[in-house]
């Protein structure tokens, strides 16, 4: 493993951060950035790859992560930490908003218009929490597999212009930092309640499986909680439709 160059310039300014980037760990290739923070991962490190040769989701899935495209990075936290997966998701939306409106969508996908361009694993072994970031930013429709160019994109399929993997990972770090801190310092409910908020789900009417109703609120953990007919139905994760048109 060597230093990967697209990310030299990452290291020749230190971050204005207190606990994220601690120290980072700048990769060509590696299976996962995960695996390698679960393996080797410190308080606040970073690592980024340019390629990730076994990129992995949500529910099993393989997160493809081609050299030259997205950003594929992980952040580690010592112990178990509550709400990450707000943070890092309000973090990739604030990042970005000066040049686009990015929206999150429950259970925590970051999306322009209908495609998603971020997704977001956090895994947790041995008194280590990993938080993985994955955004795509350089693809062309074509660079996705067929099964997922309906849905998936890229700032730049998307959004249009020119983006710097550089720029766009020192800004998400530093934002994710402001919420990490505001975590530490006031708890989860802080982000938790932004980002309930960002998700616009609350008052909708949505099926999930068999479960029919009206969402009432989304807990710290950020299962929605369900009012149905049979009485209040927590939801953890999983795909949703929405029955009121909205
Ligand atoms: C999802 O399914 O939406 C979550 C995708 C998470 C992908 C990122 S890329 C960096 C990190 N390393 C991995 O193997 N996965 C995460």
């Amino acid at each position: 493993m060597t230093k990967s160059a697209p990310y030299a310039e990452l290291l020749k300014v230190p971050l204005e951060t207190v606990f994220v980037g601690r120290e980072i760990v700048t990769l060509d290739v590696i299976d996962s950035t995960n695996t390698y923070a679960l393996k080797h991962g410190k308080e606040g490190m970073v690592i980024v790859a340019d390629r990730q040769t076994a990129g992995r989701g949500r529910l099993g899935r393989t997160w493809h992560s081609a050299p030259g495209l997205g950003l594929w990075f992980t952040v580690v936290f010592e112990g178990m930490w509550k709400g990450l997966s707000f943070a890092a998701a309000l973090a990739v939306r604030d990042a970005l908003a000066d040049r686009c409106e990015l929206r999150i969508k429950w259970p925590n996908d970051v999306l322009f218009g209908e495609k998603k361009l971020c997704g977001i694993l956090i895994e947790l072994r041995n008194d280590l929490t990993v938080l993985g970031i994955g955004l795509n930013v350089h693809h062309t429709p074509e660079d996705f597999p067929p099964e997922l160019r309906d849905k998936a994109g890229s700032l730049e399929s998307e959004v249009g212009g020119t983006w710097d993997r550089c720029k766009i990972l020192r800004d998400v770090l530093t934002h994710l930092d402001g919420k990490v801190m505001l975590i530490r310092k006031s708890g989860v409910e802080a982000v938790r309640a932004e980002w309930a908020a960002a998700c616009n789900l609350i008052g909708r009417r949505i099926r999930s499986g068999p479960h029919v109703g009206t969402v009432v609120d989304i807990d710290s953990h950020g299962a929605l909680l369900l009012d149905t007919s049979s009485g209040t139905q927590t939801i953890p994760t999983g795909e949703i439709t929405y029955l009121d048109g909205g």
